[in-house]
């Protein structure tokens, strides 16, 4: 299967709660059209037939990863089926679009980016943050040296469910900071430990806290749960030149910059020292905001089209895996700190 030259057409396997933003979303854009929708459920089935006037809905996978008119499969089922659709999408000759995380571990992962490789197919996986205009906004600046030297980032992730059947709060939750974190150092950490708590079920966290070591001396801290009162997106991220707040719930004003820090500034005769503390101004960029699910389903179309990697692309996925593989395995000892393979 070579490049497709006109329309794009794309199969979605899965239309729960994400499948259907999905849906709209390539329907909306140009040079590409949804023409197969697949779901296990009847519940789910029926409602995409009622909305999805001609397109052909089924409830086999088979249907879409074989299916002769669809250049470019999408994956919004839940995480344990992602390595087995996958996998059946890239052998049979299809670039692939994949919810996130990629795999629930890093061999299957691993494996999906060799498939991909080997096929030369795109594999894309959906993380949403990379193309959000606020991450992209403090990922801008960060390069600049906006910040100064970054000494440690802090992301909270929570909200009252959804609990997932599947996977846990560290792979449904903070699959989302860890692509953040590693995006915006533009490198992976060499260890993480985590703690965690499995609440409602045996063996599945529903709250988990992960510190990850990134090169620098940076340190990444993320707090996520499903377990929790309050939604909140928030992300704090120390330089010693200037601080900032993403707030991803605030729609209007996201980002704060804030002229703060403290320095050293002279050591006395007896070897003691002074901390000055600089309290300057607050500054909140003007941030143009895009629907991210748009940005990167388009992007996805982008890169089928041009035959380049995306930035949400196999490697870059598959780092995010390894991250949360050593991140359960932490879990499961007890936080002990585990290193992230290189
Ligand atoms: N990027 C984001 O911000 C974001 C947000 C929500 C969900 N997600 C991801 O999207 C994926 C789906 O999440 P969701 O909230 O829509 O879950 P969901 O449970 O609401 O929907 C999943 C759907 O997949 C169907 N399904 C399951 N196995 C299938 C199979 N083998 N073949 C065909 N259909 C199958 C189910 O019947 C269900 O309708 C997950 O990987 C999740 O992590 C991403």
């Amino acid at each position: 299967m070579g490049v497709p030259s006109s329309t794009v057409r794309v199969g979605v396997i899965g239309f729960g709660q994400w499948g259907p933003n999905h849906v709209r979303n390539f329907s909306l854009l140009d040079g590409c059209e949804v023409v197969r929708v697949c779901d296990a459920a009847p519940a789910r089935r029926a409602a995409a037939q009622k909305f999805l006037r001609g397109v052909a809905v089924t409830a086999d996978p088979a249907d879409i990863t074989g299916a002769a008119d669809v250049d470019a499969v999408v994956i919004a089922t839940p995480t344990d089926t992602h390595h087995a659709l996958a996998k059946a999408a890239l052998l049979a000759g299809k670039d692939v679009l994949c919810e996130k995380p990629l795999a629930r571990t890093a061999a299957e992962a691993r494996e999906l980016a060799d498939l991909a490789a080997a096929k030369g197919r795109i594999l894309m996986v959906g993380h949403v943050f990379l193309y959000n205009p606020g991450v992209r906004h403090l990922k801008t600046d960060l390069d600049r040296g906006e910040l100064g030297r970054v000494f440690y980032m802090d992301a909270v992730r929570t909200n009252l469910g959804p609990v997932r059947q599947d996977v846990g709060a560290l792979h449904d939750l903070a699959s989302h900071d860890i692509s953040i974190f590693n995006f915006l150092l533009g490198a992976l950490p060499a260890e993480v430990s985590a703690t965690g708590s499995c609440v409602l079920r045996a063996g599945v966290e529903d709250v988990g806290f992960l510190t990850l070591h990134y090169p620098g001396n940076i340190v990444c801290h993320a707090h996520a749960s499903w377990l929790n009162p309050r939604k909140v997106r928030q992300l704090t991220i120390v330089g010693d030149h200037k601080m900032a707040v993403w707030d991803d719930m605030n729609n209007l004003e996201p980002i704060r910059y804030y002229d703060k820090g403290v320095a050293v500034d002279h050591y006395s005769s007896f070897g003691e020292f002074q901390l000055v503390l600089r309290d300057g101004q607050i500054v909140i960029p003007k941030v143009k905001l895009a629907e991210p699910l748009q940005a990167q389903d388009a992007e996805f179309i982008a890169c089928v089209r041009a035959r380049r990697e995306p930035a949400a692309g196999a490697v870059f996925a598959l780092g995010v895996v390894r991250v949360l593989e050593a991140a359960m395995e932490s879990l499961r000892a007890g936080g002990r700190a585990v290193p992230v393979p290189a």
